[in-house]
């Protein structure tokens, strides 16, 4: 398998009433197409700081960040637009869906702003919100949603435009056990069965276990690496972190 992403010694610090936060100190990372990999960290280890980056969301203060071979850092605003709109599926903690659609509009809504035909958006749509098993909830505002069937929702929406890569912060932080296992599960079928590349970070050992690969963060740097192959032993990982993240 080839590298999807590459991270080569990115640094981040931000700046708060004078204080420099040093978010990011020298992160070197490979994804491989099709992998599931998750980053691990404390609170305020620079997780979120570096799903963004990943994501184009925000830019570095140095390094470099390659995603299917097109260089983040030296894109103009534009193309980067246009590469977290067409490259990236992002998911996170709040499902962030329009109240007033329903699950099917939600899931649309992506490719009505890229201007694609309409006939093709449903099919998709109809399609990925089966994938999620939300086949008989499209008529469904938000409201009448339940979390995890709104994360679902979500999730349908970022596939939306066959992203590259899929970018997911904590996706399962607002729901309960049985609703996170339920997303867990998804994204380890998204690996498996459709090669979606996935790059998810938490704090739970249970959400890490479901990747192939674990990295662990912290403070800004990238301590150490469990290899969890998918395997949800959240005690594995919770007792490799202990030592890596101590
Ligand atoms: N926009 C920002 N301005 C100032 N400091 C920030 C900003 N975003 C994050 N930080 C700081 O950078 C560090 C890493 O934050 P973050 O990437 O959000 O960590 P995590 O997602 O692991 O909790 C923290 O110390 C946080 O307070
Ligand atoms: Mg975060």
């Amino acid at each position: 398998m080839s590298d999807l992403v590459r991270v080569d010694n990115l640094h981040k610090r931000y700046r708060l009433n004078k204080e420099n936060v040093h978010a990011l100190r020298g992160v070197s990372l490979t994804v491989r197409q099709g992998e599931f990999v998750a980053i691990m960290g404390r609170s305020g280890s620079g997780k979120t700081t570096l799903l963004h980056l990943i994501g184009g969301l925000d830019l570095p203060d140095s390094g470099s960040i390659t995603v299917a071979g097109l260089d983040i850092a030296r894109m103009s605003d534009r193309q980067r637009t246009l590469f977290r709109r067409r490259r990236v599926g992002i998911v996170f903690q709040a499902y962030n869906l329009l109240p007033t659609l329903t699950a099917f509009e939600n899931v649309m809504l992506p490719l009505m702003v890229d201007g694609q035909a309409l006939p093709e958006i449903e099919s998709r749509a109809h399609e990925l919100l089966s994938l999620v098993h939300l086949s008989d909830r499209e008529a469904h505002q938000p409201s009448a949603l339940s979390g995890g069937e709104q994360q679902r929702v979500a999730i349908a929406r970022s596939l939306l435009n066959r992203p590259d890569l899929l970018l997911a912060d904590e996706p399962t932080g607002n729901l309960d056990p049985a609703a996170a296992a339920e997303i867990w599960q998804l994204l380890r079928n998204l690996a498996n069965e459709k090669q979606t590349t996935i790059v998810m970070v938490t704090h739970e050992a249970a959400a890490a276990a479901n990747a192939d690969r674990v990295l662990v963060l912290r403070e800004g740097s990238l301590v150490g690496e469990i290899e969890s192959q998918g395997s949800r032993d959240a005690a594995l990982v919770a007792s490799r972190y202990a030592e890596l993240a101590r």
